[in-house]
């Protein structure tokens, strides 16, 4: 596929593998995809799986992400991760303010720019997550939504850091449903995405970021998604536990 941006797909493993699980998925996705040199690529295992993961892939074509981080560097935070800890294990990406996330631990769009700025601190490049419930879609104000969340979550970061950002939009209604955004209804969202960071940076880095689209990405339909021009590239969750399923659905986006 000629893009105009690398795809960057990445699995977002959510609260599922023990060690032994995930490295045996690793290995089998090391051996189906050893030979992707037209997309990044990434894992992102459960905390508890890092260490092992990131030894796993140490010399493969797959880069290593986390599912969270604190915006604190240190301290009596109990529970939390500090980003200088994911570090230690090569983390290279954070998913951040995924609508799990926003849902469960009510996280804000203000924290989601901490954590982001607190990422970049560490040279992690974090994944900002946004996107519309259906409610909110059905009562038509899916732009006012996703477009707060773009300014909210972003909000504070330089020009370098906003370079270094990736953002996947994910309709909260698409999530784990079987549902998938019609390919037309994701570029028109990605679209007005890229137009919003224009507006709050400037049009070269509009250009440059990459938007990923997320929402039940399965082998048959991560072609025609890939295939619209602002969409660069998916976030995976169901499709990503399997070996079969994530290799090909990289593999129909090459
Ligand atoms: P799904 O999840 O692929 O299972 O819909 C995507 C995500 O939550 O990132």
């Amino acid at each position: 596929m000629d893009k105009e941006r690398k795809l960057l797909i990445a699995g977002n493993w959510k609260m599922n593998k023990t060690v032994a699980e995930a490295l045996d998925l690793v290995r089998g996705l090391k051996r189906e995809l050893a030979n992707v040199k037209e997309i990044d690529l990434v894992v992102c295992p459960p905390y508890t799986a890092l260490s092992d993961v990131s030894r796993e892939i140490l010399d493969s074509n797959i880069r290593l992400g986390a599912q969270n981080m604190s915006e604190n560097n240190v301290g009596a935070f109990t529970g939390e991760i500090a980003g200088v800890m994911l570090k230690e294990f090569s983390v290279r990406y954070v998913i951040l303010g995924h609508s799990e996330r926003r849902q469960y631990q009510k996280e804000s769009d203000e924290l989601v720019s901490e954590k982001a700025r607190a990422a970049h601190s560490m040279s992690i490049k974090p994944i900002v997550c946004v996107g519309e419930t259906l409610e909110q879609r059905e009562s038509g104000i899916t732009e006012e939504i996703v477009g707060g969340q773009i300014k909210g979550s972003l909000a504070g970061l330089t020009a370098e850091q906003m370079d270094e950002t990736v953002i996947a939009y994910e309709p909260v209604w698409a999530i784990g449903t079987g549902k998938t955004a019609t390919a037309e209804q994701a570029q028109e969202m990605h679209a007005f995405i890229r137009k919003t960071i224009a507006g709050m940076f400037d049009d070269q880095i509009a250009k440059r970021v990459r938007i990923q689209y997320g929402g039940s990405v399965k082998p048959a339909n991560a072609r025609e998604l890939m295939s619209q021009p602002d969409i660069d590239g998916a976030l995976v969750g169901g499709a990503s536990l399997e070996v079969r399923n994530f290799s090909d659905i990289v593999k129909n986006s090459i």
